[in-house]
């Protein structure tokens, strides 16, 4: 039976923001029903290929498969007539992993015919084996120039999962520099107070200083 499910995906023209998508909670299970791939993120997908199209990712109508393996796993989330795979791969050399490829098939609404495209030479979201990947703000991964993806509150392991828990998160630069301003400010105020009270000290000194020559 056809799923009787209200509106289709949801594609706005460029001009018109959309929301942050949802985020979504996909996981990979290996043969024994543990998890060996761990994805937390919402997803933005941007078509420019005759006109501009963005659409969100729906996590609740999206379903996820894949693979996992050494030095290889994959993550395919499927939402109707869009499909998404996305291939980490692990470099034994660094013990680091990476996104090295995606690929994408799409036919939304007003497209004439299946868009499909994808780039098997990506390095995005590198991290530290045994470590999960995090990336809280927004982060634009340009797939072709005709796609790309807007990740947001990302979480990814792709290697090495244990107990179907993230490992420790390795956060990307944006985050880090995010949390880096509130700690600079914090500083530069604390310094502030600093000079203010050692002149004021000084000042009492030579005050003081001042009366007992009189
Ligand atoms: C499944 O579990 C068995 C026994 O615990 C283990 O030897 C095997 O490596 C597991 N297979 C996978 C794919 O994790
Ligand atoms: C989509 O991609 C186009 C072309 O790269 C860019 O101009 C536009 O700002 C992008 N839109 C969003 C919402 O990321
Ligand atoms: C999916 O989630 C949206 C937003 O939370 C909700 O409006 C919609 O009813 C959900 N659809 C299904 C099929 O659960
Ligand atoms: C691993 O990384 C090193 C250093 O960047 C590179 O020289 C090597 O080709 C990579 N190996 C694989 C299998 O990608
Ligand atoms: C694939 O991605 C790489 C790295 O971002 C880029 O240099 C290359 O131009 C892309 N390939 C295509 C066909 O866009």
């Amino acid at each position: 039976a056809a799923p009787t499910q209200s509106p289709r995906t949801t594609v706005a023209p460029s001009p018109i923001p959309l929301p942050a998508p949802e985020r979504g909670n996909y996981t990979i299970t290996d043969g024994n029903g543990t998890a060996c791939l761990l994805a937390l993120m919402g997803l933005q997908l941007n078509i420019t290929h005759h006109s501009n199209k963005v659409m969100n990712l729906q996590p609740n109508r999206t379903t996820a498969s894949g693979s996992c393996g050494v030095p290889r796993a994959t993550l395919m989330l499927s939402e109707d007539l869009t499909n998404l795979t996305f291939t980490f791969t692990l470099n034994l050399t660094t013990q680091k992993f990476f996104l090295s490829a995606v690929k994408v098939s799409a036919f939304w609404p007003d497209m004439t015919d299946w868009f499909v495209e994808g780039n098997g030479s990506l390095n995005f979201l590198q991290c530290s084996v045994g470590r999960s990947y995090m990336c809280s703000a927004e982060q634009m991964l340009a797939v072709v120039p005709t796609f790309s993806i807007n990740t947001f509150r990302l979480q990814l392991q792709p290697f090495n999962v244990t107990a179907n828990r993230f490992a420790a998160a390795e956060e990307c630069r944006v985050d880090q520099e995010n949390m880096l301003i509130p700690i600079i400010v914090g500083a530069a105020l604390a310094g502030l107070v600093l000079i203010v009270l050692i002149a004021y000290l000084i000042g009492r000194k030579r005050t003081h200083a001042g009366y007992q020559t009189i």
